[in-house]
């Protein structure tokens, strides 16, 4: 078990320091890193014996096949990519699980009842392209060709990205795996919140995970000479879309048992101190357990723009990028990892829904889905400080490997 943590610590180490920032894991979809790291975890699956390819998207798969006559397949996965400034974790941990999973099944020399697929997906926090689960939507099949077409801060289009690193875009629909084929789809991820600090527990299950809906903000108003132009005739953009944040904040706390709100991005135009901000773009995020409700509050805070927008003359473009209904995580799946847990030596299985969004929201479109959580030091995520302890790795190895074996002999 040492040794397994340990190479799991390694490769979390070897990916943290693929980056393109100097100072800081940066490895945005289709960047020089991005890349790097993709070929790095390509070379760890041959290592363990799968076949390897990566997708048109990006994504990397290694098939550990099954001689079992119509076998189908059964997915792990999780996703290479993070936002700027992130931990060594959130991602990489669930994929590497994976290969320990795939050493465990080679070591233990079993039967293979279905195909296992090992996918490393290219996209999921979209920091981008503001495209949340881009790699996972190529292999469930719900890729939506309009986002070739979406542009980086830079201008760069997803289309021209895709065609200079992995090829044709009109390949994406074929590398997608079909419902009829897919019995399944495991994720382990840290938790990336404080429950299982508070509980003093290693892992838990989840039970769902959160809807979410992003939006693109535009506020157009007059750009002009800060030191001339009277305060009370300025049309400033910047101001409109601070007004909205303080709407954002002020929902989101008022609602705050199920609902969050955040304004993560914000760019101001020209972004200059002597120019009154003629334009501000910002995205805006929301997400609830609860479909209805998370629908309703997009209508709302639309409704407040609106109002604004009209009392401060500055033009309003509203653009929803992408919106995600809730998922619930397989009971037959859930009741195979809490075997798994149990058989580790934990013996309160915790079940908590997920915030943060996962692969397996697109992937819940063609198979049943189940997610493990791993405690991560005081809960923090999306942030360098992210932190899993070698014992908690150990553990989620424990759970992993009995998990799988509980899988292959239902399949069996
Ligand atoms: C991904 O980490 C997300 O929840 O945004
Ligand atoms: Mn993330
Ligand atoms: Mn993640």
């Amino acid at each position: 078990m040492k040794l397994r943590t340990d190479r799991v610590i390694d490769r979390l180490n070897a990916l943290g320091a693929i980056s393109d920032s100097e100072n800081c894991i940066n490895r945005a979809y289709g960047t020089k890193a991005h890349a790097a790291s993709g070929d790095l975890l390509m070379t760890w699956m041959q290592k363990v014996g799968l076949q390897t390819h990566r997708d048109t998207i990006g994504n990397i798969k290694g098939v550990l096949p099954s001689h079992a006559i119509d076998a189908k397949h059964f997915i792990i996965g999780s996703h290479y990519d993070t936002v700027f400034d992130a931990g060594k974790y959130d991602g990489p941990l669930g994929i590497l699980l994976g290969l320990e999973m795939v050493q465990y099944i080679i070591d233990k020399d079993l039967q293979m009842p279905f195909h296992l697929n090992i996918i490393a997906f290219a996209d999921e926090e979209g920091s981008r392209f503001n495209t949340a689960y881009l790699g996972s939507s190529a292999i469930a099949g719900f890729f939506e060709k309009s986002w070739l077409q979406r542009k980086d801060d830079e201008g760069i289009s997803l289309e021209t990205v895709i065609q200079k690193n992995s090829g044709i875009c009109s390949n994406i629909d074929s590398d997608s795996i079909s419902k009829e084929n897919c019995i399944g789809y495991f994720e382990a991820h840290i938790e990336q919140g404080p429950v299982l600090c508070n509980e003093n527990l290693s892992v838990c299950l989840v039970n769902g995970i959160a809807s979410q809906t992003r939006v693109d903000v535009h506020w157009t108003g007059i750009s002009g000479h800060a030191g001339t132009y009277p305060m009370n005739h300025r049309n400033d953009a910047l101001c409109a879309a601070a007004e909205f944040a303080l709407v954002v904040e002020s929902i989101g706390k008022e609602y705050d048992e199920k609902l969050v709100s955040t304004i993560g991005k914000l760019n101001v135009i020209p972004n200059t101190p002597n120019v009154i901000p003629g334009k501000v773009e910002h995205t805006l995020d929301i997400r609830s357990l609860d479909d209805k409700f998370l629908t309703e509050i997009g209508q709302i805070l639309e409704q407040r723009a609106k109002e604004i927008s009209k009392q401060r003359n500055v033009k309003l473009v509203w653009n929803i990028m992408q919106t995600n209904t809730s998922v619930q995580c397989d009971k037959n799946l859930k009741r195979c990892l809490k075997i798994g847990i149990e058989k580790a030596g934990i013996h309160r299985v915790l079940e908590i829904p997920s915030g943060a969004g996962h692969d397996a929201v697109m992937i819940s479109k063609i198979a049943p889905v189940s997610m493990l959580f791993i405690r991560c030091k005081d809960g923090i995520s999306h942030n360098p400080l992210e932190y899993v302890t070698p014992e908690d790795i150990e553990k989620s190895i424990e759970v992993c490997d009995n998990f799988i074996m509980e899988l292959i002999n239902q399949n069996n």
